[in-house]
């Protein structure tokens, strides 16, 4: 397997709610890795096209917005914070308005340009986990582990619920994956798919511990003997 000069590079995908933050923040812990939230990116854009007002239709300010657009990840007690032009916007990007306008954003070509950019200079030098729809397909194709993370979209929904704390009921949060789902697989520009050389693991009927000592154990194998 080919080598890549910004380290050793685990490279997450699934639909939302398969478990992918969780399983990519718990194995970076375990690891020692840097973890790159990468959908944490996409959603802060978002808060700031909506707290903007721009429309994205409207591809000249989306521009001027992505070109004045600082975002950075840092760890903090334990956490990933995400910070939007230095302020921490962790906590705000979770809110069921970013949640409902995020999959037409990242569907924008030039919004994804910019991010793609920006991840790769996070990553350089590093040893990363990496999360997000097209890591292993688009942003690092020669990352050395390629994990695919499935799951029974009644399932991903109930864990949705239980992040959200009952702001939202079942049959919501199930309509709103079924939609991202559907836009981030069928859109034109890096869409959702398994790598072809990534490992398919369905988190359904696993435990978030039995994902993570999975990964971190393929990770041990590939970091032992990367051929
Ligand atoms: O992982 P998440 O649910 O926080 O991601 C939010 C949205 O961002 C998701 O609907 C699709 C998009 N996304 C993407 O297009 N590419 C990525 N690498 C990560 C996320």
């Amino acid at each position: 397997m080919k080598k890549n000069s910004a380290g050793f590079i685990i490279a997450i995908d699934g639909p939302a709610g398969s478990g992918k933050s969780t399983t990519a923040r718990l194995v970076a812990q375990r690891l020692g890795f840097f973890h790159l939230d990468t959908g944490a990116m996409y959603r802060a854009i978002t808060l700031k096209i909506i707290e903007a007002g721009i429309r994205l239709t409207n591809r000249r300010q989306l521009q001027q917005l992505l070109d004045s657009t600082q975002l950075n990840l840092k760890w903090e007690n334990d956490r990933l914070r995400v910070l939007l032009d230095k302020r921490d916007v962790t906590e705000a990007i979770r809110q069921p308005a970013v949640s409902a306008l995020v999959s037409p954003v990242s569907a924008i070509r030039s919004v994804r340009e910019k991010l793609v950019a920006e991840q790769r200079r996070l990553a350089a030098g590093r040893n990363v986990v990496c999360e997000g729809r097209d890591i292993g397909s688009v942003v690092f194709p020669h990352a050395q582990l390629k994990i695919y993370l499935d799951c029974d979209l009644k399932e991903r929904a109930r864990r949705r619920l239980a992040e959200l704390k009952g702001k939202a009921n079942l049959e919501q949060v199930r309509k709103n994956l079924a939609e991202r789902d559907r836009i981030d697989s069928h859109r034109r520009h890096s869409p959702l798919r398994r790598a072809r050389d990534a490992i398919l693991i369905d988190t359904t009927h696993l435990t978030i511990e039995e994902q993570v000592a999975l990964v971190c154990a393929l990770a041990r194998r590939r970091l032992a003997d990367p051929d």
